[in-house]
């Protein structure tokens, strides 16, 4: 099945742009995401904590359960782009050390920090058990994506 960034784009904008609460609207977009792109196997949000400015901390996410709800910056993938504050992808996590396990069914992981007026409120991290699936058009739909959904990531 062949996906679509535009579509998509368009699909987060009208859920964004639409009713719920702010974690219910990031919940929905986790789920369209890993129901569309096939090798999206788990989409999450982390948050920057509010109360300690260098942890992440989970927020709504569609896949298997994590023991990684609190991630200090540095740490893993996520505290990497957290820390260096640009999108970070790897597309083998058995050749990369500073990785945090999620599930053994992953393969590839990338993480695209989401800023809101300047501030940084949290990211995206999508995982993948494919090696090496991405491409600059996954680069691009977060990119496009996170300045869409900032609003509703709350510091
Ligand atoms: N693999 C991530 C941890 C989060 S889980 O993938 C949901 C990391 O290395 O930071």
């Amino acid at each position: 099945m062949d996906w679509n960034p535009a579509m998509l784009i368009e699909e987060v904008r009208r859920i964004v742009d639409g009713p719920g609460a702010d974690t219910a609207r990031l919940q929905r977009v986790c789920d369209l995401l890993a129901e569309r792109v096939p090798h999206y196997d788990w989409v999450g949000f982390y948050f920057v904590n509010p109360d300690n400015e260098r942890e992440l901390v989970l927020g709504p996410y569609t896949g298997a359960t994590t023991e990684h709800t609190r991630i200090p910056f540095g740490r893993g993938v996520c505290g990497r782009a957290a820390e260096e504050r640009q999108t970070v992808i790897v597309g083998d996590v058995t050749r990369e050390e500073n990785y945090l396990a999620c599930s053994a069914a992953t393969k590839a992981e990338i993480v695209a920090p989401i800023f809101h007026s300047g501030v940084m409120v949290g990211q995206i991290d999508i995982d993948s058990h494919t090696t090496d699936p991405f491409t600059p058009r996954d680069r691009e739909l977060l990119d496009t994506l996170r300045h869409l959904v900032a609003p509703l990531l709350h510091p």
